[in-house]
């Protein structure tokens, strides 16, 4: 008797693949009455594959063992309740650093040079009758991360390469780092030209980016997110953006996302990007294939790749 697995949204084609190879695999999402489904099926369900994962989905669950989840932020899985039912829960770190670092150091030489504003420049045939401009550049600039983590040591070797000074900010000091650490994130938005987020959502990280956060970074900084739009105070943001109390944003996440405010589409010193950090086809393989072997060890009674419960 095979397997039998949830899904509850639509997963990348060679990641459904390798599942619907080991396992029986039911799709809640394209049942036509889920609810219904749940309730007569539920109990034979012993993972689920995907992200998004609250109590009341392990309630109608009752022989749920793990939850394997496509993506390294786990802020939509309710990890309290599932450590509380055993329930294991598996994540798809480190496959994905590079491809985020890659996007986030792009998103600042767009925003830097105007690379969106450049091409719509060309392609509307303004060349032969404007010069575009002159802008900013990172080299010499200072970047202030918050989130030295796996991701955010990428950022700081390929901002290194960009010969920028790298300072951070965290719960904790990391001795073993070279970059200055700030305990104090309003200082070190004081002291950057570049603020980028990539520390973890959830309730710990809740607008950590506050209107004085965003203040101290000043009418000539710069913000990326590329961790979740749940750290940042969002409309705070806007109207710095919109007086000019803060230069400038790249953001690859949104509060509300893909809902974004339509306040942001008329400014034009903000660069948007839905949500691409880790979409490339390598990246989303390698996550796949990790969501895989999480679970391939778990029913094997191996020790689990990458848990977090
Ligand atoms: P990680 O290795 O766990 O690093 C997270 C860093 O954030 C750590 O250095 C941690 O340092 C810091 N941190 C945690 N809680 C904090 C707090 N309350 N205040 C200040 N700093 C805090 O995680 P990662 O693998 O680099 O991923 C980071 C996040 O990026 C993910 O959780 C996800 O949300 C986001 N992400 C986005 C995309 C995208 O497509 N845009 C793709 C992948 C990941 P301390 O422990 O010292 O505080
Ligand atoms: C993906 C991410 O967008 O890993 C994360 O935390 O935010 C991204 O890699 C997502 O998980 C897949 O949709």
């Amino acid at each position: 008797m095979t397997i039998e697995i949830l899904q509850t949204g639509k997963l990348l084609a060679s990641c459904e693949a390798a599942l619907a190879e080991r396992y029986t695999v039911h799709k809640l999402h394209e049942q036509a009455d889920p609810k219904a489904w749940l309730a007569e099926h539920g109990a034979r369900i012993r993972a689920h594959a995907g992200s998004g994962v609250q109590a009341e989905l392990m309630d109608a669950l009752p022989n749920l063992e793990i939850i394997a989840s496509f993506g390294v932020g786990y802020d939509n899985i309710d990890t309290k309740t599932a450590k509380a039912r055993n329930i294991r829960v598996t994540n798809t770190p480190d496959v994905l650093n590079d491809a985020v670092a890659e996007l986030t150091i792009g998103l600042m030489i767009s925003l830097a040079r105007r690379i969106p504003q450049g091409d719509q420049f060309v392609r509307q045939g303004k060349w032969p009758n404007a010069s575009f401009g002159l802008y900013s550049e990172l080299t010499g600039k200072t970047l202030g991360i918050l989130g030295l983590g796996r991701i955010g040591k990428e950022i700081a070797a390929r901002a290194q390469a960009m010969k920028m000074r790298v300072v951070y900010h965290g719960r904790k000091r990391q001795p073993s780092e070279p970059h200055v650490f700030y305990d104090n994130l309003v200082d070190m938005a004081r002291d950057s030209d570049w603020l980028v987020i990539i520390a973890p959502g959830g309730k710990g990280t809740e607008r950590i980016v506050s209107r004085e956060v965003l203040t101290a970074l000043g009418a000539k900084g710069k913000l990326v997110n590329v961790a979740r739009g749940t750290l940042v105070d969002e409309p705070a943001m806007l109207e710095l953006l919109q007086n000019g109390g803060l230069g400038g944003a790249a953001l690859d996440v949104f509060e509300n996302e893909p809902q974004v405010p339509e306040a942001f589409l008329a400014l034009d010193n903000v660069v948007l990007s839905p949500h691409q950090g880790s979409a490339t086809h390598q990246t989303r393989d390698a996550m796949g294939a990790l969501l895989v072997a999480n679970l391939d060890a778990h029913f094997a009674g191996e020790p689990l790749i990458s848990a977090v419960v």
